[in-house]
């Protein structure tokens, strides 16, 4: 009999927690949360077994804090690491979270090295190229959540906007989840008839800029801690993808060995996710405005990877 699907969430803070009680809502597999913090990853199963119970959901659910209990996972969502504060930017938490990633990998490493890895914790890019180089797991195993997350922030907005639904809409942001994310004008379209001719260019750049800082609009609000609803909701559906062999295409962080232009970096991308992991990435051509905002953007994820690189 084939054993159920676990799913193993490392960091049971805001976001591990949301994604914990997603899975469950939708019965995608067992559940397990590890966390450093005594009692935390423990006392959230124990709630969400209540609230598993409450739902009528069949999945299980436990904690640890020991990287053991993560053994054989099919998929491993890594939101370990610190959040933003207000004014602080994604890039502020790097070397926070760089170390943070070194034990969380060598854990995949010993006790999952054959899931598939969706890496939350920000700086994004960074992070996720960090955890392959550090897990020795295949690229296209591991692969970082922002463009889900940003182009469902696109997309709300520009549903505000036309007074539509949001699934009418079809959006892409690629390029480094930071403020030089790119979202793609050339590919965004409701159901179909290009966006330009919903809402003039002006008023679209304004929406853009406010997609680049919807994550700093949150921070900003709740004061303490970072978005969680959102990057859980885009972090369940990548890993729904590869457990249903859906073959979504997503606007993923992943590897590129020259795609783009791009050599040995991770960056966002579109990539169809199945269940072989990051099945092929989607080369799109980019108007010449957009090429010039996605080369800014990896630029930068360069710089920081740099940083970062020598210390793996
Ligand atoms: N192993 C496991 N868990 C860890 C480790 C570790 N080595 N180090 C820290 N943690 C845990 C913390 O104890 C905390 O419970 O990671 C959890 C992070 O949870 P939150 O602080 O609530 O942060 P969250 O909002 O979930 O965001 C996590 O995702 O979007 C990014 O920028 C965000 O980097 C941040 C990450």
């Amino acid at each position: 009999m084939k054993q159920k699907i676990k799913i193993a969430l490392i960091g049971a803070g805001n976001i591990g927690g949301t994604i914990a009680l997603l899975a469950g809502v939708k019965e995608l597999g067992d559940v397990v949360l590890v966390d450093v913090a005594e009692g935390l990853a423990k006392g959230k199963a124990l709630d969400l077994s209540h609230a598993a119970a409450a739902l009528g959901s069949s999945t299980a659910y436990a904690g640890s804090t020991d990287y053991s209990a993560i053994q054989d996972a099919d998929v491993c969502i890594v939101t370990a690491g610190v959040a933003r504060r207000p004014g602080m930017s994604r890039d502020d938490l790097l070397s926070t979270n760089a170390e943070i990633m070194r034990s969380v990998a060598q854990g995949i490493k010993h006790y999952a090295p054959a899931s598939f890895v969706i890496v939350v914790s920000n700086p994004l890019d960074i992070m996720a190229a960090f955890c392959q180089r550090l897990s020795g797991l295949p690229p296209e195993k591991v692969i970082g959540m922002a463009g889900v997350l940003d182009s469902a922030r696109y997309r709300s907005f520009l549903a505000d906007e036309c007074g539509v639904s949001p699934s009418s809409i079809q959006a892409l942001v690629l390029g480094g989840h930071g403020d030089e994310m790119l979202p793609l004008r050339s590919c965004t379209t409701i159901n179909g008839a290009p966006v330009s001719l919903f809402i003039a260019d002006a008023r679209l750049d304004a929406i853009e800029t406010r997609v680049r800082n919807a994550g700093a609009e949150v921070v900003a609000l709740l004061r303490s801690g970072s978005a969680y609803y959102s990057p859980a909701a885009s972090a369940l559906e990548m890993a729904e993808s590869y457990l249903k062999d859906s073959k979504k295409l997503l606007a993923c962080s992943a590897f590129l060995r020259g795609e783009y232009g791009v050599h040995n970096l991770y960056a966002g991308v579109p990539v169809i996710i199945g269940n072989a992991g990051v099945e092929r990435i989607v080369e799109l051509k980019l108007t010449s405005e957009e090429q010039a905002a996605f080369s800014q953007s990896i630029r930068h994820i360069k710089e920081l990877w740099e940083k970062v690189s020598l210390a793996c």
